[in-house]
């Protein structure tokens, strides 16, 4: 079966968060499924220059403007990517300019993205490769499957994938020119949306199938809580809603082999973590001093609950604890936590900034890795984190609450406790939650076994992807061959960029 993945990031090639992760481990998973993934990017800059070199499919034109179709690869998988200067090659991110604004055509930049997705489904890349299911991510490709219905009126099955219900794409009618769509599609029932046009609800009405990243968050997401809005519009698209949780790539997680870490180690040897522990004290100027470790590898945003961690954070030093903060967003929670390394110079320390290689070793050296998020459909951090031997501290809401098993009473009697939850989201229980941590850190038998059973979760892909091809097999309805064993995509490929070695680490660092 040929399933085109459709997304606007990509690990390893741009990444502004686990979006880029699953849209870079799903295709690798599914072929030991005989599903051949494709990806399709939009060719930002940093995509263009990471590819190994490409080969153009074939011209194709899109809203007028003459674009290019490419096809490249990058650690073995199989890559399509729009090639349209006007629309992608400028500084800054895959969604801001170099100031952190939206820029102000990604109305255009993603509709042309979801039309040249639509028009390969239709067989604008026959000769060479044509996809049987469309998979979709987000906002930002949602609209593909409403090109496919109005625009193509194509049968072909698609499947909407929702990493974050917060990121709805919504633009006034009068912004939408020249994106060859019919009348039709801008009504009540696909892209209409109390008055504009919400890209994300075109996509949930015209897939076929809507998932999100975990079953729990597909529960909170129709009720008017955590609904964002758009809770009307998923109840009555229930029933074709599943959740399908998150993995994690084990490869490029990996603490046996990983080269982000001074130290490498694995669930036999926790005790090897102390090497990057060391190394992380000495690094942010807390060497010698005892008390947990605790970090954050994180966005910094209203979501995350950052602005409940800066309040909590009198709290944990003055029971003894010391913070890394490595993230980047919001400029007042930036600014926050910057007054925080002035109040506590010896206590805590915060990496502004984008930085791969740190957050592996902060993943294998911390002893705790805090996540008090207000929502989070997944989160893969603490996954990470489980794999690492950090202990996930973590809000109980949408992927948090059934990844991470509380170490209460009842789970440490039945050893199977992985991590410590908290609710409801506010600042006190945070710090209860940071109470339990430092009660936990001074029981080194009770840590040591958290660890390992952190460490011995599984949460490889093998469980989801098997979710994913049983889906998209009932969509398709295709019997499964079998791939001979010299396959390209049966083999482990060399991981190609990705984190900075520790080497680099130390320059990027910022106190
Ligand atoms: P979200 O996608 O909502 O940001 P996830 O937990 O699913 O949350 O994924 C976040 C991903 O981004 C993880 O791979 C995490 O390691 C990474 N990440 C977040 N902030 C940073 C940062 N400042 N530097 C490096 N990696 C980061
Ligand atoms: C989103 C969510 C996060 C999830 C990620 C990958 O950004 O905020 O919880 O893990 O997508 O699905």
């Amino acid at each position: 079966m040929n399933v085109l993945s459709v997304t606007s990031e990509m690990f390893p090639l741009v990444k502004t968060g686990g979006l880029a992760d699953v849209a870079g481990a799903l295709p690798k998973a599914m072929s030991a499924h005989n599903i051949d993934m494709r990806t399709l990017l939009p060719g930002y800059p940093i995509v263009l220059e990471r590819l190994a070199p490409p080969t153009k499919v074939t011209d194709i034109d899109i809203f007028g403007m003459e674009c290019r179709l490419l096809s490249s690869d990058v650690n073995g998988l199989p890559l399509l990517v729009l090639d349209a200067p006007s629309l992608y090659s400028r500084p800054g991110g895959p969604y801001v300019d170099e100031h952190g604004r939206d820029f102000s055509d990604n109305w255009r930049r993603f509709s042309a993205i979801s039309f040249a997705a639509a028009s390969i489904a239709e067989g604008l890349t026959g000769g060479f490769w044509k996809p049987d299911l469309v998979h979709l991510h987000d906002w930002q490709t949602a609209l593909t499957s409403v090109y496919l219905k109005y625009t193509f009126q194509s049968r072909i099955p698609t499947v909407l994938t929702i990493h974050n219900l917060a990121f709805q794409g919504k633009f006034g009618f009068e912004e939408l020119e020249n994106i060859a769509l019919p009348e039709a599609a801008f009504g009540i029932d696909c892209l209409e949306y109390y008055g504009a046009a919400s890209f994300l609800k075109g996509g949930i009405q015209t897939a076929d199938v809507v998932t999100t990243v975990s079953p729990t968050y597909a529960r909170e997401i129709v009720t008017h809580d955590l609904g964002m809005g758009m809770d009307g519009v998923l109840k009555s698209n229930k029933s074709k809603l599943k959740g399908i949780v998150n993995g994690i790539d084990v490869e490029v997680w990996d603490p046996s082999r990983d080269p982000c870490l001074i130290s490498t180690f694995g669930p036999e040897s926790p005790e090897r973590r102390a090497g990057n522990r060391n190394y992380l004290m000495n690094l942010f100027d807390f060497s010698g001093r005892s008390g947990p470790l605790f970090a954050v590898v994180s966005r910094l945003t209203w979501q995350k609950g950052i602005d409940l961690l800066i309040d909590a954070v009198p709290h944990l030093v003055d029971s003894g604890g010391h913070l890394i903060v490595c993230g980047e967003g919001d400029r007042a929670l930036q600014d926050g936590l910057r007054v925080l390394t002035k109040h506590y110079p010896e206590n805590v320390a915060v990496s502004i900034g984008y930085n791969e290689g740190l957050a592996h070793l902060i993943h294998g050296g911390a002893d705790f890795v805090i996540q008090p998020s207000r929502f989070e459909p997944c989160g893969l951090t603490q996954l990470y984190a489980l794999r690492y031997g950090a202990i996930p501290l973590v809000s109980r809401t949408g992927g948090l609450s059934e990844t991470i098993i509380d170490a209460n009473d009842a789970a440490n009697a039945m050893e199977t406790a992985t991590g410590i939850q908290f609710h409801p989201v506010t600042t006190t229980e945070l710090e209860h939650a940071i109470d339990r941590a430092f009660d936990i850190f001074g029981q080194p038998t009770l840590m040591r076994r958290l660890q390992t059973h952190a460490m011995r979760s599984d949460f490889s892909w093998k469980y989801s992807a098997d979710r994913y091809a049983d889906l998209f097999r009932g969509l398709v309805s295709v019997s499964p061959k079998v791939l001979p064993l010299s396959d390209p995509r049966t083999t482990r490929q060399p991981s190609l960029v990705a984190p900075s070695p520790t080497s680099s680490i130390a320059a990027r660092v910022s106190k």
